[in-house]
């Protein structure tokens, strides 16, 4: 069985399709610990309903990116997990941190590669749909080897098409569906690979 290490900022609604994959069997993989960079993250109480151990660091204000994503790498090795999934952490990470999990790191991206890095994906494609710009929208899945923001190669995508009638909300619901399946079987194809 694989063992995943999530990280969260937020909701968690794609670390909530990870645990119920594995707990029906769709996923041979076991989530070993969440890690959360905000102690508010409502994903957190996802995890702690199944007992699963939690890394809750906040960066303090007082240290350096560098020093934060040192120590954070060292609280995740100690699950010696064979991959750490991005499932909307919204921190940028460092070599530091990176270089100590090399070709372990997944991302999670509510885009197609190489369309709206960063933040607020959703939003800047709807608008770029309703300027004419693109037709469709989508989801992709990649390693994230070093600083680069959402841009290492590409291990699963999915075109998400733009309604005529969509809103913001019923993009961003679709967006979230085909996040939540395409994740679930790319690291299913990952256990598999691993076996
Ligand atoms: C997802 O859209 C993910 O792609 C992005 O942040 C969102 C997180 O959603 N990076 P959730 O916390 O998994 O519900």
């Amino acid at each position: 069985m694989i063992r995943l290490v999530v990280m969260i900022s937020g909701n968690g609604s794609n670390l909530q399709a990870i645990l119920d994959a594995c707990r029906v069997g769709l996923l041979d993989a076991t989530v070993v610990a969440v890690v959360s960079n905000r102690s508010e993250a409502a994903g957190l109480e996802r995890a702690r309903k199944l007992d699963i151990p939690l890394i809750v660091k906040p960066r303090l204000i007082s240290q350096k990116n560098q020093e934060y994503d040192q120590e954070l790498a060292q609280d995740i090795k100690a699950f010696h997990p064979d991959w750490i999934v991005l499932a909307g952490w919204m921190r940028l990470l460092s070599s530091a941190f990176l270089d100590c999990f090399p070709g372990c790191v997944i991302n999670l991206h509510p885009a197609l590669p190489n369309t709206f890095p960063g933040l607020n994906a959703i939003e800047r494609a709807f608008k770029a749909f309703q300027q004419g710009e693109i037709k469709k929208t989508g989801v992709m899945i990649h390693l994230v080897p070093d600083e680069g923001v959402d841009s290492g190669p590409v291990l699963a995508q999915i075109d998400v098409e733009i309604k005529k009638n969509d809103t913001l909300e019923t993009l961003t619901t679709r967006i979230h569906d085909s996040e939540h399946s395409l994740l679930i079987k790319t690291l299913a194809q990952l256990a598999t690979e691993k076996r």
